[in-house]
């Protein structure tokens, strides 16, 4: 594969190659292993630990690339069997498309409830996905054109849902049901479920009255040792001519607990604040984090504005703990001038909901470390 090159090597956000990408050797081999003896994986870890990413790595492996058609599909944002279907589609195809295979060709013509989106670009010719999800008039119908496609499928086929809890919280009651059916009777495709919600992911999973129970072999995602990721950074700044104190990376990692999104923005930022031929050094840690923290200021008070105010006395006073313990105590209410126990405990349950809190072995945090030291120092 081309090397791609880019000016600064901690990525964030996206995947490029195996060149920027630090370890997962063991959890890529666990991923191999149960795809090629044909059995679907469910995956399951806190929030930016590298879920998607250890996903897309697997996938980017050659001679998994050579077997199999991969997708990767991300359904977050959707609320509805209609969005969960027109989001597969719409996705699948989108990896499809660089591809000039008769199989998907034959993708409009098997998937007829998408024909109205078939549209052939005036310019090059070549067939485009113009479907909005207004045209997702009987999903269950276009589901079951989808599964017939992959069913053609000319080599067999690997489908990652990401944020696969999500269909817990449809409209609809039978979503998963309904799901599991489709997949068991689909021969040509194995699927990988990756979630963040460890209770609602294993509830699916591991709980004998739900559909997909015992249907996947689960694997949680740890975060990566610090040794290795510390000789992956230093890497990384030698090979361009900078130098990078091992302790640098050894608190950067402590602080944000390994989790790897906020030790990726934090290398990106030290990065950028190291010369070619200087070195990065523990002093220079306070400025980075200062950096980071700010250029992400405005998505928090858009973030602020929207929450209900007795959700965000109880972010803060959670934030200025670190960790809160206790927070049904006299002393944390009377600390934080809070109301009552009952109303922390309403705003913790909704602020768990939407994902702003974590809760640790006995404790709550924010699960956005930045967000945390924002509310707690600048806010
Ligand atoms: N092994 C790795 N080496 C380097 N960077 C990584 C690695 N794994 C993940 N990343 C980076 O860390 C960030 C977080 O990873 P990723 O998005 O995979 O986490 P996630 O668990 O899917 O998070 P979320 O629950 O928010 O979807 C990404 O921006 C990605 O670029
Ligand atoms: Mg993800």
């Amino acid at each position: 594969m081309d090397e791609v090159r880019v000016n600064n090597p901690f990525i964030v956000g996206k995947y490029l190659s195996d060149k920027y990408f630090c370890d997962r050797r063991e959890e890529t081999e666990f991923l191999r292993k149960q795809i090629l003896n044909g059995r679907d994986v469910a995956l399951i870890s806190p929030r930016r630990i590298g879920k998607s990413g250890l996903i897309q790595h697997f996938f980017n492996q050659p001679d998994i690339q050579e077997q199999y058609h991969v997708f990767f599909v991300d359904i977050y944002p959707t609320t509805s069997l209609a969005e969960f279907v027109y989001t597969l589609g719409k996705d699948i195809y989108a990896q499809l498309k660089p591809q000039s295979t008769v199989w998907k060709e034959k993708f409009f013509q098997i998937i007829s409830s998408f024909r109205v989106g078939f549209k052939l670009d005036g310019m090059t010719g070549a067939p485009s996905f113009d479907v909005g999800l207004g045209d997702i008039q009987a999903p269950q119908t276009t589901l079951d054109e989808i599964f017939a496609y992959i069913e053609e499928a000319d080599k067999p086929c690997v489908i990652a849902i990401d944020e696969f809890q999500q269909i817990g919280e449809y409209a609809e009651k039978n979503v998963e049901a309904l799901l599991r059916t489709k997949i068991q009777k689909c021969h040509c495709a194995q699927f990988i479920f990756s979630g963040s919600k460890r209770h609602v992911m294993s509830n699916m999973f591991n709980s004998p009255s739900k559909p997909f129970y015992q249907s996947a072999i689960s694997i949680g995602l740890e975060p990566i040792p610090v040794q290795t990721y510390r000789e992956f950074a230093i890497s990384l700044f030698e090979e361009r001519g900078r130098h990078v104190e091992a302790e640098v990376v050894e608190r950067v990692w402590q602080r944000y607990e390994g989790y790897t999104w906020f030790v990726q923005m934090m290398m990106n930022e030290l990065y950028a604040l190291t010369s070619e031929g200087e070195t990065c050094r523990p002093a220079m840690i306070e400025d980075a984090r200062h950096n980071v923290i700010m250029a992400q200021e405005q998505s928090y008070k858009d973030l602020l504005a929207n929450l209900p105010p007795k959700q965000k006395i109880v972010l803060q006073a959670i934030a200025k703990e670190g960790v809160a313990y206790n927070i049904t105590s006299a002393k944390f209410i009377k600390k934080y001038n809070l109301t009552s126990a009952s109303s922390v405990q309403a705003a913790v349950k909704l602020l768990l909901k939407n994902d702003l809190l974590t809760q640790t072995d006995n404790g709550y945090r924010l699960y956005d470390f930045f967000l945390s030291e924002w509310l707690a120092t600048v806010y």
